[in-house]
């Protein structure tokens, strides 16, 4: 089998995750990564650039040569390293500048879900903050206020407070104000090529920084996947009534969305599924449980979704089992999360292991740099195996610093 050699963009979590399945792929040859984290320097060789830099990119591609560049966070694509990228002549898996505004505005993101006749919240756009409360004060509680501007998936704030609410607006430039959709939150994945997608299994995610969803939102501090409890309708739903009419919707607009859409759901209780947030990238650490699950090679599909030929690939193969990431994050996050504290990382096996997103390595020792420091992704034959068995794992972490969830994993 002839191979091909893979740069991939990013430091994460969801990046070793993405790591992990490339180097088990036999369809890959060489795996660099730019910038990676200390655990991922086992599975390629990290290069020491700027991952948002257009230029910076297209000419490390080039001198390697690689087959296919895979862009993990968002911050490359809004930068326009894809388009850079397909300019250049090399194949990319990842939007366009353009279509990345599908994340990095909501408010677009609201306009192409309304043409494209899809499911979601009613919302106001507004750039004043008396638009801001006049709308705060028409749906009335619940509120919820999203920065329509990229904020790394914490620009959100859902509140009962309506002051908390108009104070949250204040900060922000332009604000979306939505209604609020009750019901549990889903996260489908879909590789797409520009015309066809081709869905991952539905994972959730734990949003909130506290057991039994207390606190402010983060990043994400676990989740599973699949879902037991989800309609076995649920995926062939979105694509038909989401992805598809998206899709379509980018493509009339010139701005064919090649990449991974990742759709975030509500299965409200009076209106069925509806549509919470568009990004344009692998959740995190939504990813770190799915992939976990995959036995598919992973290159050849994204590979395929990069050059338009999603209609060659066969359909994705599973294996018959639960995965669930508990995230271990620095103490103060999500707000100002301490840094420089010393980790230990257990041995991985067979069914658990640790993914490493906020580390670093000084003067030869893994410390923490970020908020979400560590993933730990237990696989077992039901939910409750792969929980109980992230959770050991996770008893083997050395971080005094740390705290994690203890609840990741039972359906919210
Ligand atoms: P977003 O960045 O749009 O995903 O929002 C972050 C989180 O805020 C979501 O995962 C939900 O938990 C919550 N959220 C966003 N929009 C709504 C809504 N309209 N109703 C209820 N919760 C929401
Ligand atoms: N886990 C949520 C996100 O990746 O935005």
């Amino acid at each position: 089998m002839s191979t091909f050699d893979i740069l991939l963009l990013g430091g994460g979590g969801r990046e070793h995750a993405l790591a992990r399945c490339f180097v088990a792929d036999p369809a890959v040859g060489d795996l660099h990564i730019a910038p990676g984290n200390p655990g991922m320097a086992a599975l390629g060789t990290r290069h020491d650039i700027d991952a948002a830099d257009p230029d910076a990119v297209v000419a490390l591609a080039t001198d390697l040569g690689v087959g296919l560049v895979v862009i993990g966070p968002e911050a490359p694509l809004v930068a326009g390293v894809a388009d850079a990228l397909r300019k250049a002549g090399i194949d990319c898996f990842g939007p366009s500048r353009e279509a990345a505004v599908l994340e990095g505005s909501k408010a677009f993101a609201k306009e192409v879900m309304a043409a494209a006749g899809v499911p979601t919240a009613q919302s106001r756009v507004c750039d004043t903050i008396e638009q801001a409360t006049a709308a705060i004060d028409e749906f009335g509680p619940t509120h919820v206020v999203k920065n329509d501007a990229l904020a790394g998936g914490k620009g959100v704030v859902v509140t009962d407070d309506r002051q908390e609410a108009i104070a949250h607006a204040s900060t922000c430039g332009r604000v979306v104000i939505e209604s609020f959709l009750d019901g549990p939150e889903v996260s489908l994945f879909v590789i797409c090529d520009g015309e066809r997608g081709i869905p991952l299994l539905p994972a959730q995610d734990f949003k909130r920084v506290g057991d039994g969803d207390a606190g402010p939102n983060t990043g994400g501090m676990g989740a599973y996947a699949p879902l037991p409890w989800a309609p076995e309708s649920l995926v062939e739903e979105v694509m038909e009534r989401v992805v598809a009419p998206t899709l379509a919707e980018m493509h009339r607009r010139g701005t064919s969305f090649i990449g991974l859409l990742y759709v975030g759901l509500a299965m409200t209780s009076r209106s069925g599924m509806q549509v919470i947030e568009f990004n344009v990238r692998f959740g995190d650490p939504e990813t770190q449980a799915v992939l976990a699950l995959l036995e598919t090679p992973l290159a050849g599909v994204l590979r395929a979704a990069a050059r338009g030929e999603l209609d060659t690939v066969a359909p994705l193969r599973w294996r018959d089992a639960h995965a669930v990431v508990v995230v271990e994050a620095a103490q103060g996050y999500p707000y100002a999360p301490l840094t420089g504290c010393p980790i230990t990382v257990p041995t991985d096996d067979e069914h658990a292991w640790t993914l490493q997103a906020g580390t670093t390595e000084t003067d030869g020792r893994l410390v923490s740099c970020a908020g979400r420091v560590l993933g730990i992704v237990g696989v077992g034959p039901d939910l409750e195996d792969a929980r109980a068995t992230a959770y050991a794992k996770l008893a083997e972490v050395g971080f005094e610093d740390g705290f994690h969830r203890d609840d990741i994993g039972i359906p919210h």
